[in-house]
This record gives C-alpha cells, sequence and structure tokens, in this order.
C-alpha cells in the first residue's frame, strides 16, 4: 500500500444496508452485532471500508432514513455500546466506518418536530417549515389547499395540515419525514453538534442524505411542470435543489470535518449536478456520487460518454465516485441482463466500477450477483411501492437479506425476515462462492486486489480511447512511469481492439472476466476480446 494512502480516495467502499446484513439475535432484521459478525468477510473481500445505511431511532415510516434521535441506536439494532464495539472491530481489520447522515429531514417523532407542533409559538416552531393553507379551490378541502403545488418525492402533496396549529408543514418525503428549515442557524448547530458527537466517537465519515436539497426558495413559488410520469417527476425542482445556499453549508461542514484526521463526507446528489459539489476540488464535499451510469442502458457509448462528461466538469482536483447499485435502485445485474447474461455482464460491471477514476462503492450482496427479488404485492412495505404499485413496485427487490449459505433464511439469522429472500439463494450465496475459484465473489476480491497493488488503477488519470461507434469502450488510466488499459466488450460477439489506440507497445493480461488461465499473457497489435469480456492489461515496458 503506499505511504499517503487515503481511504476515502484509495479504498474501496462497501455500503451495508443494516436490517438485511446479518440478524444475530434472530428478530428478522439485521444488526450490528451481525454486521460485527461479518467483518472478516469483509476484510476479505479487500474493502476499505463501510458504509451503514441509518442506524438511529426510528419509527422507521422509511426504514431509518427518518430519525427520531440522531445520536443513538436504535433497539432493533442494538444498543451505542455494540457500535462502539463495531467501530473498534472494523478499525482493528483496517475497514473505517461512515455513518448515514440524514439531515434533510427528521421523523415527526424527533423531540424537536414534537415541539415545533406544539404551537405557533414554540422556540422551535421555526425548526420546520410552516405555511398557512392556500384558499383552496377544491370544496372538499376544509382547511384551504396546500400552501404551494410542491409534489413530495414519494408520492402526493409536499404539505401535511395540522390540525391542532392550523397550518401545514413541508415534506419532501413521507409525512412522517418533516423537512428542517436550514435557515434557523440553530438547526444548523443541532446537527453540526449530532456530527461532532459521531466523530469523537471515531466515525470516519457521513454519507449525506439528499445534500442537494437542504434549502429551500425563501418564498416557495410554485414549481413549474415538466413532462414525467409521477407526480414529483412533473416538475422542474429549481426551489429546492442546489439552491446556492447549499454550497456555502457543505464548505462550511467541510471545515468541520477538517478539525479532525481523515474524516470524508459524500454526498447523494442528483446526478447531473454532482461535480458542483465538489467546490474548487479541495473544500467542498471529498466525495459526490455519481449515479449517472444507474440510469442508462447496457450501451458502451452511453456509459462512456456520463464518464468522460463528468470527468470533464470536475474541478481539478477533485476526485469521482462511482456507484452501480444502492438500496433505493433495481440491483444492476437485473437492471442489464437476466440469466447467464446477467452474470457475464455483472463481471464487466464490476471491471468497470473498480477500475474507473474515482472511488467505487459496492452495494451488499452485489459481489456474489444477488438479483432483485420479486416481492408480492402483500409483502410490499416500501412506501412508494405500496402508493405505484403496479407501475412502480418500490425498493424492497434490492433490500432483501444478504444470501450466506444455502440454509434457513440463507444463513441471515434465525428468525423469519423482514423480506423474505429471493428464490436463488440456493446456487447464489456466500459459501458455495467461496469454494469456487471462478466465481463472481473471487472475480470480485481479485480485481479489488489488483486495484490495490496497481497505482494506475488506484491512483492514474483516465483517457477514454474509443470515440467512434463501437461495442467496446476502453480507457487508459496512467501513473508516471506505468500504465493500465481496460477494454469493456458489451457485446455477446467477439470484438477486436487495435492496441495501437493506447500507444501501442506491448501489454500483459491483468485480468479477464472470462478466462482467468489467460492473465499473465502478452499481447500487441490487434486483440480479440470474448464476447463480454472485460480485460485490464498492464503496459510491460
Ligand atoms: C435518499 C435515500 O437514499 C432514500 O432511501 C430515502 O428514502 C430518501 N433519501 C429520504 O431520506
Amino acid at each position: 500500500m503506499p505511504q499517503d494512502f487515503l481511504w476515502w480516495r484509495d479504498g474501496v467502499i462497501y455500503q451495508i444496508y443494516p436490517r438485511s446484513f446479518a440478524d444475530s439475535n434472530g428478530d428478522g432484521v439485521g444488526d450490528l452485532r451481525g454486521i460485527r459478525s461479518r467483518l472478516d468477510y469483509l476484510r476479505d473481500l479487500g474493502v476499505d471500508a463501510i458504509w451503514l445505511s441509518p442506524i438511529y431511532p426510528s419509527p422507521m415510516k422509511d426504514f431509518g432514513y427518518d430519525v427520531a434521535d440522531y445520536c443513538s441506536v436504535d433497539p432493533v439494532f442494538g444498543a451505542l455500546a455494540d457500535f462502539d464495539d463495531l467501530l473498534r472491530q472494523a478499525h482493528a481489520r483496517g475497514i473505517r466506518v461512515i455513518l448515514d447522515m440524514v439531515m434533510n429531514h427528521t421523523s415527526d417523532q424527533h423531540p424537536w418536530f414534537i415541539e415545533s407542533r406544539s404551537s405557533r409559538d414554540n422556540p422551535k416552531r421555526d425548526w420546520y417549515i410552516w405555511r398557512d393553507p392556500s384558499p383552496s379551490r377544491r370544496p372538499w378541502n376544509r382547511h384551504g389547499g396546500p400552501p404551494n403545488n410542491w409534489a413530495s418525492v414519494f408520492g402526493g402533496s409536499a404539505w401535511e395540515f395540522d390540525a391542532k396549529t392550523g397550518q401545514s408543514y413541508l415534506h419532501l418525503f413521507v409525512p412522517g419525514q418533516p423537512d428542517l428549515n436550514w435557515r434557523n442557524p440553530e438547526v444548523k448547530q443541532a446537527l453540526f453538534d449530532a456530527c461532532r458527537f459521531w466523530l469523537d466517537r471515531g466515525v470516519d465519515g457521513f454519507r449525506l442524505d439528499v445534500a442537494h436539497m437542504f434549502y429551500k426558495h425563501p418564498d416557495l413559488p410554485d414549481a413549474p411542470p415538466k413532462l414525467g410520469l409521477r407526480g414529483f417527476d412533473r416538475q422542474h425542482h429549481f426551489y429546492y435543489e442546489h439552491l446556492p445556499e447549499t454550497h456555502t453549508l457543505w464548505k462550511e461542514f467541510r471545515r468541520l470535518l477538517d478539525e479532525y484526521s481523515e474524516r470524508a463526507a459524500v454526498g447523494e446528489v442528483a446526478p447531473d449536478a454532482a461535480a458542483d459539489y465538489y467546490g474548487n476540488g479541495n473544500d467542498e464535499l471529498h466525495l459526490a456520487f455519481n449515479f449517472s451510469p444507474m440510469g442508462l442502458p447496457w450501451n458502451p457509448r452511453a456509459i462512456q460518454r456520463a464518464v468522460v462528461n463528468h470527468e470533464a466538469r470536475l474541478p481539478a482536483g477533485a476526485w469521482p465516485c462511482w456507484v452501480l447499485s444502492n438500496h433505493d435502485v433495481t440491483r444492476h445485474i437485473s437492471r442489464w441482463g437476466s440469466g447467464a447474461l446477467g452474470d457475464a455482464r455483472a463481471r464487466v460491471a464490476a471491471t468497470l466500477l473498480l477500475t474507473l477514476r474515482g472511488t467505487p462503492f459496492t452495494y451488499y450482496g452485489e459481489e456474489i450477483g444477488m438479483r432483485q427479488a420479486n416481492i408480492p404485492r402483500a409483502e410490499i412495505v416500501d412506501p412508494p411501492g405500496k402508493r405505484y404499485w403496479p407501475f412502480y413496485k418500490g425498493r424492497d427487490g434490492c433490500r432483501t437479506p444478504m444470501h450466506w449459505n444455502d440454509g434457513p433464511h440463507g444463513g441471515f439469522g434465525a428468525g423469519k425476515p423482514w423480506l423474505r429472500l429471493s428464490r436463488d439463494v440456493d446456487r447464489i450465496n456466500v459459501q458455495r462462492q467461496q469454494g469456487e475459484p471462478e466465481s463472481l465473489l473471487n472475480f470480485y476480491r481479485r480485481l479489488i486486489a489488483l486495484r490495490r497493488s496497481n497505482p494506475a488503477l488506484q491512483r492514474g488519470s483516465f483517457r477514454a480511447l474509443i470515440d467512434r461507434p463501437s461495442d467496446v469502450m476502453a480507457y487508459l488510466r496512467e501513473v508516471e512511469g506505468q500504465a493500465a488499459l481496460i477494454c469493456l466488450n458489451f457485446a455477446s460477439d467477439e470484438a477486436k481492439f487495435d492496441l495501437r489506440l493506447a500507444g501501442g507497445g506491448e501489454w500483459r493480461a491483468l485480468s479477464s472476466s472470462v478466462t482467468h488461465s489467460g492473465e499473465g499473457m502478452k499481447v500487441t497489435g490487434e486483440m480479440t476480446l470474448y464476447p463480454n469480456e472485460a480485460l485490464v492489461l498492464g503496459r510491460t515496458a
């Protein structure tokens, strides 16, 4: 490992959805002790950090993204002492821990909101966004209409009328998630204090939930309409996304993190604006997720364009951050293929993720090729899934319990899990893949190890090599004295690649997604890629 190794820049980060990783006490929900019991697995996989989706006390209306106390742990996950133990044990294995900070909104059960809604003159009234109803045009709206036309991300109006005080509060997500008023300095102070609470305990960083939505236009103007499927998608979000104040806030947050050593923040922001959240490249967020490949078809040109565009927009010094799957979207193996084709493409996708310039975030289960599970309607628990079924089935299918083995409940825990497991658990599980040298799990392990041992892959510059229509996406990663060439064949036919595009010379195969035995082979001139082959090469001279 290089002397100046920096975990959030040079490492691989693994997202854990705590409800679904490992259940130590048999109540059907994953917990911190469960995660702790699997740390050796994560160390052997080679990851440098884990990001835990929210573990705080919560009524779970949005499964933890509705926080009722920022400085504690929900009993379903364990106690604060379990967290401290997990952190210690993770650090002992060289694994950093990132917490999910959900600060745009709280739960409606947070004591701040309970106070805020208690009366119009409560000192915490202004911690949230309260407005008088508008004169209603609808006869059934006894209390008047919502203060403006904003739609909630999860459906319906973004306003909830509260009869006790005769005003409505804003919630960009479910009504149980009232938006905080970040224009009130006390709010910022309270949440910065909560962050300090965890930093002082040794937490290494934060994933910042909807980091682009914190500030709302003070006049709350109506949102102009646009074409889209669901309510939220049918509006422009100018008045609460990417307001300039948001950048001022994250710069201040950066200064807070910089008071500690090697702490980092990664922002969840709308993909089109990810590059804007780095400030001058060094004074805002350390990382901002780039989700753009998630929304793209399996098409080398489209994906290459997204990467090249993002690279071009980043300020000097900024470091990209790539992600293909998370707890909000269909797992990429199911998105980009099915059956054997899905398996082959999962390896190409893994090579892409782990060789692009930038920090890769992997999502639990992706390393064994867990599919999106099919959850019957009666078992759907995700709020947007309940609301929009069958047009949108929600996010439960990507949040199902981890497949550890082919035993009861896939080795997740002794009790009936909170979400059913996917039916293919007998075939797709950790134990089985650990025993198969050519498994996807072992492919991820080898690639992560390769990345770690190869400075060009870890730190190198990025240069796209193909700009004409082709089935191959190819790019060079270079540091002084070393180069890596990545060729991804997106097609199910053989494809040619001319090494002269990469400056010619002799190259050595470092990783192939199709033939492990070809590794080490020397190639020059024009080479042929197998169908769906992802090849990583190193220059020999
Ligand atoms: C983004 C999170 O990723 C998602 O799971 C959550 O529902 C919303 N923010 C609201 O917190």
